[in-house]
């Protein structure tokens, strides 16, 4: 009689209804819903709870058990559901803002040297390797350093090779990075090796010609300096530069600060004179690309070291043209135009530029 008391009393059914509802939680707010349901002011829980006290007092023990115990496990379950339902939506956040470092980095583009600037930093670093300084030097200079310095007065037709930019007060824009060589030996006198790489003009344009392009000077000055060392410094420069031995030849040339001197014209790179047809030394051979020679004694002089005790060599390299050899880039003029796409595609495509 008792059991069937507390059976209408709905206790399993209150039960049965909790465990259905309980299990299609999925959410806090769910749950919270299922608590307001069975454990609010109306709660179906609560009602049992009340309803305990209109039972006659003989089943109120057993019947008050049962209700307790519902009491009790409908927490216990309302605890461990919400706290499962708060793992799971923790885990799923931390899913979801987790940071695999792992991955690959995006990077970042970085930009490059130009060519130009790329040959002279390899030239002046093979240069440094043999222990050379780098000097600078103005680009508008006076016409004392280019020229005067230099062996070339006023009147010397030697001015007629180098077609000058002139300002209206009688400075220039420097033809050559020559008057470095007198700027050095003022400023640090003899013994003394330098390179200066920069930028020098002339007024020429065309093909091959740019009013504007890059030298890099070198001067040596020491006691019995001897013609071989300059040959033997001048092919060791070049072959690091290209990174093979290439063949090399000296040819007699003629410039007014250097006595002898010459001009070197290295194996074509294109073709090692095998193309008749070659689009880079037109089937010479040879490529021209350095000047040089033994360093005037009036030079010497005007750097304010004595000839008689001291020599040396100087040269002078076209880094244009060093660098369009050893990149394969065919036109000067693609040099200078900023057509970045040309480059960025590895300087292929010359012809459609
Ligand atoms: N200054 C010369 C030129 O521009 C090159 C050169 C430099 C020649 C040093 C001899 C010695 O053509």
């Amino acid at each position: 009689m008792q059991g069937l008391g507390v059976r209408e009393l709905g206790v399993s059914a209150v039960r049965e209804a909790f465990d259905v509802a309980l299990r299609a939680a999925l959410t806090l707010s769910e749950l919270d819903d299922i608590r307001v349901r069975f454990t609010g002011k109306k709660g179906e829980l609560t009602v049992l709870l009340r309803s305990l006290g209109k039972l006659p007092p003989e089943m109120r023990k057993e019947a008050g058990q049962e209700v307790n115990a519902l009491r009790d496990e409908i927490e216990a379950r309302l605890e461990e559901t919400g706290r499962k339902i708060r793992e799971a939506e923790n885990e799923k956040q931390e899913k979801s803002e987790r940071i695999d470092v792992t991955l690959p980095a995006k990077g970042r583009r970085t930009g490059a040297f130009h060519p130009v600037m790329q040959t002279m930093h390899e030239i002046a670093n093979i240069m440094q390797g043999l222990g050379y300084s780098v000097a600078s030097g103005p680009e508008i200079e006076e016409d004392y350093y280019n020229f005067e310095c230099l062996n070339v007065p006023k009147w010397h037709p030697a001015r007629d090779m180098q077609d000058t930019f002139y300002f209206p007060d009688g400075k220039l824009l420097r033809t050559h990075t020559s008057p470095v060589q007198i700027r050095a030996m003022h400023q640090y006198g003899a013994p003394l090796r330098i390179v200066c790489p920069g930028k020098v003009y002339r007024r020429d344009n065309d093909t091959t010609h740019s009013p504007m392009f890059n030298q890099m000077e070198g001067l040596l000055v020491d006691k019995d300096v001897s013609f071989s060392e300059m040959k033997g410094t001048i092919t060791e420069m070049v072959n690091a530069f290209f990174g093979r031995s290439l063949k090399s030849r000296f040819r007699a040339s003629y410039f007014p600060f250097t006595e002898p001197s010459m001009e070197l014209d290295i194996e074509c790179v294109e073709c090692s004179g095998h193309d008749e047809h070659c689009r880079v030394c037109h089937g010479t051979g040879w490529l021209e690309v350095a000047g040089m020679g033994m360093v005037h004694p009036n030079v010497i002089r005007a750097g304010k070291i004595n000839p008689d005790e001291y020599n040396g060599f100087a040269f002078g390299i076209g880094l244009d043209r060093m660098a369009m050899l050893k990149y394969g880039i065919a036109d000067l003029r693609l040099l200078f135009d900023g057509n970045v796409s040309y480059f960025l595609s590895g300087f292929g495509g010359a012809e459609s530029c």
